[in-house]
C-alpha cells in the first residue's frame, strides 16, 4: 500500500508574515486528514521559521532544492547539512524550473538526487516534458532519459526511498492540467519502466501528479490508479485550496 502524499511548492513567493498565517491554517485543517502525508517546501531562508511553526504538528516540510556538494566555495547554494541541521525531511530535485531557468542537466539533477538520499533526505524527483516534446510524441522519450540519468547512475533500488513527481511543464502556472487519463498514461509509464528492473521499488514508489492541480481537479486524478497525490504550486498558497487538496489524496489510498 502506498501513503498518499501531497506536498505544496510554494517556489518563491510569501513572507514571514504569511507564511505563518499558511501554516497556521494548515496546521488547524490537519484534523481532516487522516491518511495523507502533507509536507511544504518553502524557500530555504523560511525553513526554520517553517521548523519551529511545524514542530507540534504532523505537517513535515522540504527544500526546493539542494547542492549536490557537501561544503565550499558554492555561492548561494545551500547543504545537505544544512538541510538536516532545521531537520528538513524532503529536498525536491530536477524541478522543470531549475532545469529550465538554470540549466540544470539530468547528470546534475541525478547527482542531486543521491547527495539528498545519502545523508537521509527523501528526494522529491521532478520529470516531464515540454508542450514541444508532447506535440512531437517524444513525451516517454524525455522522461524515461530523466528517469534513466538516476537510476543508471545509483540502481533503481534508489527510488525506494524518494518520490516522483510527473510535472509535465505545459501544466505548470498555464491552469492547463493534464487530463487524469493523460497523467494517468505517463505515471503507468514510469510505474513500469521502474517495474521491469524492480517489480518491488515499482509498487512502493510514491508517483505524483503535478501542474496546475486544484480543489476541482485533485479527486479525479488522485483517483487514477497510478496516481498518489500531487506537487501543488500555485493553489497551495491558499488554506483552503491546498486543504481540499489533500483531503483528495485520502479517499486515493492505492
Ligand atoms: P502549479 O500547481 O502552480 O501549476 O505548479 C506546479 C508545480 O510546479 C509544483 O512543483
Amino acid at each position: 500500500m502506498r501513503q498518499p502524499f501531497v506536498a505544496g511548492n510554494w517556489k518563491m513567493n510569501g513572507s514571514k508574515q504569511s507564511i505563518s498565517a499558511l501554516l497556521a491554517g494548515i496546521k488547524g485543517a490537519m484534523a481532516s486528514i487522516s491518511k495523507t502525508q502533507v509536507v511544504v517546501c518553502p524557500p530555504a531562508i523560511y525553513i526554520p521559521e517553517v521548523e519551529a511553526l511545524c514542530a507540534d504538528s504532523a505537517v513535515k516540510y522540504g527544500a526546493q532544492d539542494v547542492s549536490f556538494e557537501q561544503a565550499g566555495a558554492f555561492t548561494g547554494e545551500i547543504s545537505v547539512s544544512m538541510l538536516k541541521d532545521f531537520h528538513c525531511e524532503y529536498a525536491i530535485v530536477g524541478h522543470s524550473e531549475r532545469r529550465s531557468i538554470h540549466g540544470e542537466s539530468d547528470e546534475l539533477v541525478a547527482k542531486k538526487f543521491a547527495t539528498a538520499r545519502a545523508a537521509g533526505i527523501t528526494p522529491i524527483l521532478c520529470v516531464g516534458e515540454s508542450l514541444q516534446e508532447r506535440e512531437s510524441g517524444t513525451t516517454e522519450e524525455v522522461v524515461a532519459r530523466q528517469l534513466n540519468a538516476v537510476i543508471d547512475l545509483h540502481g533503481v533500488d534508489a527510488l525506494q526511498d524518494s518520490v516522483i513527481a510527473y510535472e509535465p511543464v505545459w501544466a505548470i502556472g498555464t491552469g492547463k492540467t493534464a487530463s487524469p487519463e493523460q497523467a494517468q498514461e505517463v505515471h503507468a509509464f514510469i510505474r513500469k519502466m521502474i517495474a521491469e528492473k524492480s517489480a518491488e521499488t515499482a509498487e512502493k514508489v510514491q508517483i505524483l501528479y503535478g501542474g496546475s492541480v486544484k480543489a476541482d481537479n485533485a479527486e479525479q486524478l488522485f483517483s487514477m490508479s497510478d496516481i498518489d497525490g500531487g506537487l501543488i504550486g500555485g493553489a497551495s498558497l491558499q488554506v483552503e485550496d491546498f486543504m481540499a487538496i489533500c483531503r483528495a489524496g485520502d479517499v486515493s489510498v492505492k
